[in-house]
């Protein structure tokens, strides 16, 4: 039979055998070698049979304590284990809290677009719906509709992107074949009504002409108004426009002047311009818009009796606007996209 050394030796064997696993499936393997069905310490025991009782007993007794200490040895070893593994993951998913945050770039509304809005809320507040129309236009909605036929002078005023292979769509050269279609949409709906209700809408859009320098893109924007009723007359849209563009420009002794011009789709037609009484632009006067009383022919292709109704249209940049109110000289920066500009609007 072993001696007490002999045992000593077998738990000193386990605890280093326990050490030596570096995991959970090693470790069990390990025990299996000492404690298992065929283990070294099973096998002692069951040499136990062959001895007398008396030696039975004192030596059954030495190898449970030999048991006990190497169950011990494994539990410890098992713990260990497990610290040291959810050591390992606390530090491979330690977060630093003090470093500072990714933050989000906060977005921005592009300049012509916040010139847009506030535009939109200002005319909504006298009772203004927005609008809007295709810019692949129909070369009638675009000219023939305004007033302005085949061969008339007037289409020569525009520089128009025609599309290949076609000639009776275009990109509009301008909002205000919009007109035609708020018109057409508006006394539709009240086909059945004895007396037609006022039409006022506005109706921003980007508008094509063939033109490229530091004030024209060949794409840009337009505002267009309109607003038809009974005995609606110049001194409302003077009144109108004035309004506006005070609010706009936030600049009660902003000066507006109306000088007579000509286009095909109002009678009498105004160009509209505004001078400023302090700043860099103090004094002198820039033209900002086009208007006029709409003329009878335009009512009539919008099917409005232009013996009962009248009405007043204009045009004005939004680009410009949007230019004179930030000071921006050059037109093309809104369309290049570059962010130390843009940002500058946030
Ligand atoms: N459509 C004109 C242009 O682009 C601007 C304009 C002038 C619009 C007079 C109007 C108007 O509604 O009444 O040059």
């Amino acid at each position: 039979m072993d001696t007490q050394d002999h045992l000593d030796q077998l738990v000193a064997d386990a605890e280093s055998a326990f050490a030596a696993a570096s995991d959970g499936a090693g470790l069990e393997q390990v025990k299996a070698r000492f404690l298992g069905k065929s283990g070294l310490l099973t096998e002692r025991l069951k040499g136990l049979g062959a001895l007398t009782p008396e030696l039975r007993k004192s030596a059954g007794a030495r190898i449970n304590r030999a048991k006990d200490a190497i169950e011990a040895a494994l539990d410890a070893r098992r713990v260990a284990l497990r610290e040291a593994r959810l050591h390992a993951r606390l530090a491979e998913e330690a977060l630093d809290v003090t470093l500072p945050g990714r933050g989000h770039a906060a977005g921005g509304l592009h300049p012509v677009s916040r010139t847009l809005e506030r535009i939109e809320a200002l005319f909504a507040s006298i009772g203004f719906i927005v609008a809007d129309g295709p810019e692949i236009e129909t070369d009638w909605h675009n000219f023939t509709a305004l007033n302005t036929p085949e061969n008339h002078p007037a289409r020569s005023m525009h520089d128009t992107f025609y599309l290949e292979g076609r000639e009776d769509v275009l990109l509009r050269t301008h909002t205000s074949p919009v007109q035609i279609r708020a018109m057409l949409a508006h006394v539709a709906r009240h086909a059945e009504a004895q007396r037609m209700a006022d039409l006022r809408v506005i109706a921003p859009g980007r508008v094509y002409r063939v033109d490229s320098d530091a004030t024209h893109s060949p794409m840009f924007h337009q505002i267009e108004g309109l607003w038809v009723g009974e005995g609606v007359s110049f001194a409302d849209l003077k009144g109108v426009i004035a309004d506006f563009l005070r609010k706009f420009f936030e600049s009660e002794d902003l000066q507006v002047r109306f000088r007579p011009s000509f286009f095909p789709f109002t009678e009498p037609s105004a160009e509209i311009d505004v001078a400023f009484m302090s700043g860099a632009l103090e004094g002198s006067w820039l033209e900002i818009a086009g208007c006029g009383m709409v003329h009878p022919n335009v009512l009539r292709f919008g099917r409005i009796d232009p013996e009962r109704y009248t009405g007043f249209a204009f045009g004005m940049g939004l680009d410009r606007l949007t230019m004179l109110r930030y000071g921006i000289s050059d037109l093309r920066l809104f369309f290049e996209g570059d962010l130390r500009f843009l940002s500058q609007f946030r």
